[in-house]
């Protein structure tokens, strides 16, 4: 019903530009196109939307989607948009700006996203966007906003950030730096953590202090004892990678073609940074690299896994699939496919009589 609502005011303001006289019918659109769903609750913007704006060549777009639900943001429905110039995306629950997803919006300005319980916004999240002088992301629950995340701060002139906890740290001082031309909007934003500038406000700082405050710890790995590790093939193998830094480092594993490692899979990366190995196979072999990151640099350590092959025993060995785990074994005349339910009961056996080669 209210989607319906939202749809029957564009159709209106959309056919009412296009039923004034008008030889050439985009030269007669408004010069400002307002699409209004302010206080609807839609759980997406209706799919129609973009396909009937695309036709029209509108100087001004304007997008109003404040208190919309919209739990995500809209960033296929709108990325046609490369007029658009003020976005209002604001108390919808949006956690989360994904990476490059709204470089479409060439000409986009100016975005507002207040009180969306945000809690990140990705680098390059507003990668392209060379006009963007314009962000509010007030009353929100980031910690910080690092200048990756724009094509350039040099542009940005007005900037909402009040109402986070933030942690002002090397992540911010970009912003600091730029406070000469860059406007807050509303209260100057305030310091969250650390623990020695907490409740300070960004107005407070001389220009002296930053350089000494505003700092961050480069990622250092603990675990330097060299781990090599040599085993027979089917047995689970753990490698440590513990690191410090500030802010908290993120730690990767890449294995031995240099591909990172993710948390799921038979290879996998666990959440406290430890690498496991479950059923190592011979081709497992190799070098694996961890690096702990954060915005001060990052560390690195390698470690050796050296996987033997039990001869005329586990000949295949396949990977998760379906959430389950395969093993094929051969013995003369047949091949006996295992199939591990579970990586903790004993696996079901079947035997596959006369499977060709
Ligand atoms: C958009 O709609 C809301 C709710 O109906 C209304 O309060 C607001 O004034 C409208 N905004 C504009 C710019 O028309
Ligand atoms: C749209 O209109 C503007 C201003 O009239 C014009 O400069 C631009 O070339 C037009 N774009 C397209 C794709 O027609
Ligand atoms: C917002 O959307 C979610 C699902 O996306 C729904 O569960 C919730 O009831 C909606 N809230 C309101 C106020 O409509
Ligand atoms: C990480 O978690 C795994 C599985 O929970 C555990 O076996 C391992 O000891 C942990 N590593 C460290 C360094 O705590
Ligand atoms: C690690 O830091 C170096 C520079 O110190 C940089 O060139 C490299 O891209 C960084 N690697 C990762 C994975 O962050």
């Amino acid at each position: 019903m209210q989607r319906l609502y939202w749809w029957v005011v564009l159709q209106w303001v959309v056919g009412v530009a296009l039923s004034a006289p008008c030889a050439q019918r985009c030269d007669c659109l408004p010069k400002l196109l307002i699409v209004n769903c302010s206080s609807r609750q839609l759980s997406s913007v209706p799919a129609g939307v973009p396909d009937n704006t695309l036709s029209l060549n509108l100087t001004t777009f304007v997008g109003l989607l404040s208190h919309c639900n919209l739990s995500a943001a809209p960033y296929s429905p709108l990325h046609h948009l490369v007029y658009l110039r003020y976005l209002d995306l604001s108390y919808n629950p949006i956690t989360i700006i994904l990476s490059n997803l709204l470089g479409d919006l060439l000409r986009l300005q100016e975005l507002h996203l207040v009180g969306t319980g945000l809690l990140r916004i990705e680098p390059g999240a507003f990668r392209n966007l060379a006009f963007f002088r314009f962000l509010d992301v007030s009353e929100n629950r980031l910690v910080t906003l690092e200048e990756s995340a724009f094509h350039s701060v040099a542009a940005l002139e007005v900037l909402g950030l009040d109402g986070n906890p933030l942690a002002c740290d090397c992540r911010l001082l970009w912003a600091m730096r730029r406070r000469p031309w860059l406007r807050f909007k509303g209260r100057s934003p305030t310091c969250a953590t650390p623990v020695q500038v907490q409740g300070r406000t960004f107005a407070d700082f001389t220009e002296a202090e930053i350089p000494r405050l505003f700092t961050c710890r480069q990622a250092r790995i603990l675990t330097r004892k060299p781990q090599d590790v040599r085993t027979d093939e089917g047995h689970t193998v753990l490698f440590f990678c513990a690191a410090d830094g500030d802010p908290a480092p993120s730690i990767i594993w890449l294995n031995p073609k240099r591909s990172v490692l993710t948390g799921s899979g038979r290879i996998r990366t666990l959440a406290n940074g430890t690498l496991e190995v479950r059923y190592a196979q011979v081709q497992d072999s190799g070098y694996y690299l961890c690096i702990a990151s954060n915005a001060a640099g990052n560390d690195s350590v390698s470690v050796s896994l050296r996987v033997r092959g039990l001869p005329g025993k586990l000949n295949y060995f396949s990977d998760l699939v379906g959430g389950y785990l395969f093993f094929i074994f051969e013995v003369p005349n047949s091949l006996i496919l295992e199939r591990a339910v579970s990586l903790h009961l004993p696996p079901e056996t079947q035997c596959l009589h006369g499977l060709p080669d």
